[in-house]
């Protein structure tokens, strides 16, 4: 029985490899006493674990390349495009600078490309430019709350992967951090078992440009036009960006003459935006016990104080008391239960809403007016929200509509999604965007709409959302996750522009009503004159007067 009970677990094993030997042995009968053998092809725990060793960042990235949004050629060009002006805006931002950035396209082959994107930013620090784009995971935002399009410290160096993957070249950087500095050139390229930079060239140069950063790669791509286009990406870029000028030469621009100016609308820098400690609501127990951990704070009460924003002593206080945890307690010292309920007590206390000092938005004034050199319609309306909080971070959402004249009536609206005024191309049904633009009822907005689709009608939508941190659904930055109060407030900005824009349509429905009305009159005027001549034997002139009178009398009223 033991026996069999052996044999009927080496069948199990075995055919977990191969079904086909497995059943091929299960017919044969029990032939021996020796023990069971390994099977073929199996590896033991010794023999796996000198196969197990550390995966580095940019090797697990070069082989998941489409998490970071190089899936395809059309879309590897437009990534390039897009990390390197989003980290040309960031900077000029981070500089206190009007932007002016050029982005160039030469085409090189059939399915080769050379970006270029220059700008006139702060520009990088010699020692810092191999780490910066020869390395991933490495950069200036990831540890910092604060409003930028980068976050995570891989954009620029992933493309200079991908471009070295794809046609061997070194990334080129050339920089200057003032005009009285030398210009630096670099050649490098990454290192994928390292995650490391390896230095190709490091040269002074002689630049023309005062001040700024030159990052060029040449890789395998794609142009296309089209919603998901590098053009399109230009153009919503400008228009969520109207303090930036933005010059675009798109492949093949020599032949056609083509130099697409972007002009700047507006002179003021966006707002400079605070960096900030995180909220204490949202905050997760995990990351509460490791903030208890790392804070250099003494006791629980100034560690609640420093280390979280809109925490005043008599807050911080409430909710020691609340947690029943004494305030004076090391927070290295704070047991699991204890920072439980502290966790437990923060949501229970009232704290004041995060600064919103902390976010810059677009503004309404400045989306209308981007809305209006994007598109010629009859009606625009715009909504910025108030700052609201998701898991503790700061966000704000504004929401602008045009309606009307250019704009096509009979297909869904375009919809454009932004976050901290990037435009996000890709992955539009994954957005949270996208879930509030569907969960709304424009039928009340007098708009149509199927049962579970987005609204019909000649309507061009622009959502934005600003944070401190956006919560991406991948590292390739293209849709937003679905937090309730993110799609909640998306919402009722949604809803205000939908009333405004309710109201106009409704109030078109009554004028056109309205004037069907007097061109029906209209037509009748000379019938009733003709009426009244025969009633009360008018002469000629007494019923043209009469036609000249009620005409006059619509006439004024259709002025009303
Ligand atoms: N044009 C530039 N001028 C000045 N600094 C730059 C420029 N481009 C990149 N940097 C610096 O290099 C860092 C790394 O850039 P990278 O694009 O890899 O990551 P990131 O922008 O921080 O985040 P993300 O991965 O979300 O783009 C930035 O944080 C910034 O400090
Ligand atoms: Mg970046």
């Amino acid at each position: 029985m033991a026996k069999q009970e052996s044999f009927a677990f080496a069948t199990r094993a075995e055919s977990a490899a191969s079904g086909r030997r497995a059943r091929h042995e299960a017919k044969a009968p029990p032939r021996t006493k020796r023990p069971p053998k390994q099977p073929r092809g199996r590896t033991s725990a010794v023999e796996l674990a000198k196969k197990q060793r550390d995966i580095s960042i940019s090797e697990f990235f070069a082989k998941n390349r489409h998490l970071l949004g190089f899936d395809n050629p059309s879309k590897a060009l437009l990534t390039t495009v897009k990390e390197g002006v989003d980290n040309s805006l960031d900077a000029c931002e981070d500089g206190g600078i009007l932007p002016d950035v050029r982005v160039e396209i030469k085409q090189i082959s059939e399915t080769r490309f050379r970006v270029s994107i220059e700008d006139n930013g702060p520009g990088i620090v010699r020692a810092q430019v191999p780490k910066i784009f020869g390395s991933l995971l490495y950069g200036s935002k990831f540890h910092r709350l604060r409003q930028s399009r980068g976050q995570q410290g891989i954009g620029i160096s992933a493309a200079g992967m991908y471009g070295l993957m794809t046609t061997g070249k070194p990334i080129a950087i050339t920089t200057r951090t003032g005009p009285k500095r030398d210009a630096h050139h670099f050649e490098l390229v990454i290192d994928t078992k390292k995650n490391a930079p390896k230095v190709k060239r490091d040269d002074v140069i002689e630049w023309d440009k005062e001040q700024g950063t030159r990052v060029e790669i040449e890789l395998e791509g794609a142009y296309r036009g089209g919603q998901h286009s590098v053009d399109a990406y230009i153009r919503q870029i400008s228009l969520a960006n109207p303090h930036a000028q933005i010059t675009y030469v798109p492949p093949k621009a020599e032949e056609h003459g083509a130099e697409h100016v972007f002009p700047r609308v507006s002179d003021e820098v966006p707002a400079e935006t605070a960096e900030i400690k995180p909220h204490p609501y949202g905050v997760e127990l995990g990351v509460l016990m490791q903030m208890f951990r790392d804070t250099k704070a003494r006791n629980l009460r100034s560690c609640l104080q420093i280390d979280f924003s809109r925490v005043s002593p008599r807050t911080a206080t409430e909710i020691c008391s609340r947690a029943k945890v004494p305030p004076s307690r090391r927070p290295g010292e704070i047991s699991r239960e204890q920072a439980e309920r502290v966790h437990q007590a923060i949501q229970a206390t009232k704290i004041m809403a995060p600064p919103t000092d902390c976010i810059a938005p677009i503004g309404e004034e400045l989306i209308e007016t981007a809305l209006r050199a994007e598109v010629r319609a009859d009606f625009y309306a715009s909504a910025t929200r108030r700052p609201a909080i998701y898991r503790g971070n700061p966000f704000l959402v504004e929401v602008g509509l045009a309606y009307g004249g250019d704009l096509s009536g009979d297909d869904p609206v375009t919809v454009y999604r932004y976050a901290n005024r990037v435009p996000l191309q890709y992955q539009q049904g994954a957005c949270a965007i996208t879930k509030a633009v569907i969960g709304t009822d424009w039928k009340s907005y007098q708009m149509q709409q199927s049962r579970g689709g987005p609204p019909v009608g000649p309507m061009l939508i622009m959502v934005h959302i600003a944070s401190v941190w956006v919560p991406f659904t991948s590292e390739s930055k293209e849709a937003i996750a679905h937090y309730p109060e993110i799609i909640k407030e998306i919402r009722l900005g949604l809803q205000e522009c939908g009333r405004r824009v309710a109201t106009h349509i409704r109030k078109r429905k009554r004028e056109a009503e309205e004037a069907k009305k007097l061109a029906y009159i209209e037509k009748y005027i000379p019938q009733v004159a003709v009426g009244l001549e025969h009633i009360l034997g008018l002469t000629e002139r007494e019923r043209n007067t009469v036609v000249t009178r009620l005409s006059d009398v619509l006439e004024r009223s259709r002025k009303m």
